[in-house]
């Protein structure tokens, strides 16, 4: 039995976490799926732009259904939900029921369920499910990260003017503004520039090498919480802004030779007005 043992319920090895994220994650993108192919109803969130649809919210339900029934001395942060469950408890999940609302609405394939595991605040499992491609990446901390069980190597090592980088845009106009004056600063330095709209599926294709280069702020945690364990276990370097660790202002992520240079660059452009 580890610390981390309660004595009535199933252990809090990361291994075990794992397992039941993909568990779920499986079958959330099945109910995704399945609402699609249904009919959305679309209400709004902070702005116009803030979609959410009633398949998030289910599909959010049914994560927070099976984690109180398997899990249920756990806490759970979710996207459509807030927070939930005992605020003492060891372990806490961080949800996205779909990482990319908008394509999701659109018909664009690009989305995903995300699901973190966290033990005294580190997050030790974290699955990512793009339910129509199929792709499930996976991690467990110090374990590695997986794809189909492949594992994962990170992104390539390339000169930062041949990288190609992902990053993403907030919904709220004025945010956007700014983050669009500091992506076009950086593209001007970097190879180029893909704008694929899932935080947790950026990171996973940066895990996978698909993508050389990825940053992106603000993001919620349950954006980011699962794909940056993905990323850190394949290899990547991850960072903050001002070289603090990556979180809900900035999350970088780079090759490890790559990221000195790479994070020099954000700060020397002006990632830190993203935050003011
Ligand atoms: P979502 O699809 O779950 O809303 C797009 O750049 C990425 O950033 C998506 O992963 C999107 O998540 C997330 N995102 C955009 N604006 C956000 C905000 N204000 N708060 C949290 N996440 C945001
Ligand atoms: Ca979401």
């Amino acid at each position: 039995m580890t610390d981390g043992n309660r004595p009535d319920g199933p252990p809090d090895e990361p291994a075990e976490l794992l397992e039941l994220a993909i568990r779920l994650a499986r079958q959330a993108g099945a109910l995704a799926l399945r609402r699609r192919e249904h009919g959305l109803s679309v209400a709004t969130k902070s702005s116009a732009t803030d979609v959410v649809t009633d398949a998030d919210r289910a599909v959010e339900e049914l994560l927070r259904a099976e984690l109180a029934e398997h899990r249920p001395a756990d806490a759970v942060l979710g996207e459509e939900g807030g927070a939930a469950g005992p605020a003492d408890s060891r372990v806490r999940w961080l949800v996205d029921p779909i990482d990319g609302t908008v394509n999701f609405l659109l018909g664009l394939p690009q989305y995903a369920v995300s699901i973190a595991a966290q033990i005294d605040g580190v997050t030790v499992a974290g699955c990512v499910h793009n339910p129509v491609s199929g792709e499930l990446f996976s991690a467990s901390r110090g374990g590695g990260a997986y794809l189909a069980g492949r594992q994962l190597t990170g992104p390539r090592l390339v000169p930062l003017a041949e990288a190609v980088l992902a990053t993403g845009f907030g919904y709220d106009q004025q945010l956007r503004a700014r983050q669009a004056q500091l992506a076009a600063r950086v593209l001007a330095r970097v190879g180029n520039l893909r704008r694929l709209g899932s935080a947790a599926l950026d990171l996973c294709f940066l895990a996978a090498g698909r993508l050389d280069l990825y940053y992106e702020g603000p993001l919620g945690e349950w954006d980011y919480a699962a794909g940056l364990l993905i990323v850190q276990e394949s290899g990547a370097a991850t960072s903050g802004l001002a070289g603090r660790p990556a979180g809900g202002q900035m999350v970088a992520a780079a090759h490890p030779e790559l990221a000195g240079e790479f994070f020099a660059l954000l700060e020397e452009l002006g990632a830190d007005d993203l935050s003011a």
